[in-house]
């Protein structure tokens, strides 16, 4: 590992703590000199750093995304494998399925600090302002033997599951994937498959995630009431915190999903949705439908007891939630 690589994890894991230089050289096996070039490139790639004469050095925080600092001592199997992080991109959906043209691309994270056309669900835009949230995709290969349908439902309950335990807020989650606190959003998702030529007939998934942490999004650019962590909190998160919380619960739920579990999945959601038995308006497959919420299928979508007294399944991929009671 490269010095700069194994100092940075250092000095995150130390937190709010300072490390002196001889410290880091004894802990990296390196000559003080080393580690001071370690440093120099640190900054370089746009992480703060404090000095003071008397303690040493440390990270300010809240950290940029690094894709070391993503990856250092992540507990999961399959996402997260490999991470990159971007200072700026299009949209992390279309960087990670680009990724897909590479070997061992199964499980890649792509972390962006700023997004110049972020894609939401049904052709919105989504809006971060730079270096304040989480926009990141996961890219997953060979999607077959992951129904699109789960895994949608299962990236918002990572979402809400991630949240909850890096802040202690309790989520909602709103068919078909919005996170919320209080009743506004803190957090959306767009699945995305595709089976791009350079694939060679493999199936592509990427699961694309904005979270708002640190900012909302800018006033007057979105219809639906809004929040973020540090609005519904108080106080500033560390996003990488948030981020691996997530990319653990999202490990998990792949994993049940890849192993045709879903009982978990489905009971773990269904404590988190506010809307079973609600009346609810959806648009799906150019179709209004108006009825009540009788449950959430990881298989087979929103069941809907529809005003005719038929039952219909609504799958997420084509379906919007028009109306909610309040
Ligand atoms: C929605 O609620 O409409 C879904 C929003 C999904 C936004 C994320 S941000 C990271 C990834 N890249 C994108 O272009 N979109 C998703």
């Amino acid at each position: 590992m490269k010095t700069a690589d194994r100092v940075l994890e250092l000095l995150y894991d130390r937190r709010e703590g300072f490390f002196s230089l001889d410290e880091l050289a004894a802990a990296t096996g390196k000559r003080r000199g080393r580690v001071e070039k370690a440093l120099r490139e640190l900054a370089e790639r746009g992480h703060g750093l404090e000095f003071e004469p008397s303690h040493g050095v440390r990270l300010v925080l809240p950290v940029k995304l690094d894709a070391v600092l993503i990856e250092h001592n992540l507990p999961t199997r399959r996402v997260g494998r490999h991470a990159i992080a971007f200072d700026e991109v299009d949209s992390t959906n279309d960087t990670a399925m680009d990724s897909a043209r590479h070997d061992d691309a199964d499980g890649l994270v792509v972390t962006a600090e700023f997004q110049r056309a972020g894609r939401g669900r049904q052709g919105r835009v989504w809006l971060s302002p730079p270096g304040k949230n989480l926009m990141f995709s996961v890219l997953l290969m060979d999607g077959e033997s992951l129904q699109h349908e789960a895994v949608t439902i299962a990236a918002g309950l990572a979402v809400a599951e991630g949240i909850e335990k890096a802040t202690d807020a309790r989520c909602e989650l709103k068919w078909p994937n919005d996170v919320l606190l209080d009743g506004r959003k803190v957090a959306g998702i767009l699945v995305e498959i595709r089976s791009p030529a350079f694939a060679q007939g493999r199936r592509c998934m990427v699961i694309g995630v904005g979270i708002n942490v640190n900012a909302s999004p800018p006033p007057g650019e979105v219809d639906s009431p809004v929040t973020s962590l540090f609005e519904y909190i108080g106080h500033d998160f560390e996003r990488l915190d948030v981020l691996r919380e997530v990319l653990c619960r999202l490990d998990a739920h792949v994993g049940e999903i890849a192993a045709g579990s879903f009982p978990g999945l489905h009971d773990a959601w269904i404590s988190r949705c506010g809307m079973l038995n609600c009346r609810i308006e959806v648009a799906s497959g150019g179709h209004v439908y108006a009825g009540r919420v009788l449950d959430v299928s990881p298989l087979e979508g929103l069941v809907l007891a529809v005003d005719s007294g038929r039952i219909v399944h609504l799958p997420a991929e084509c379906s919007t939630v028009l109306a909610m009671p309040h």
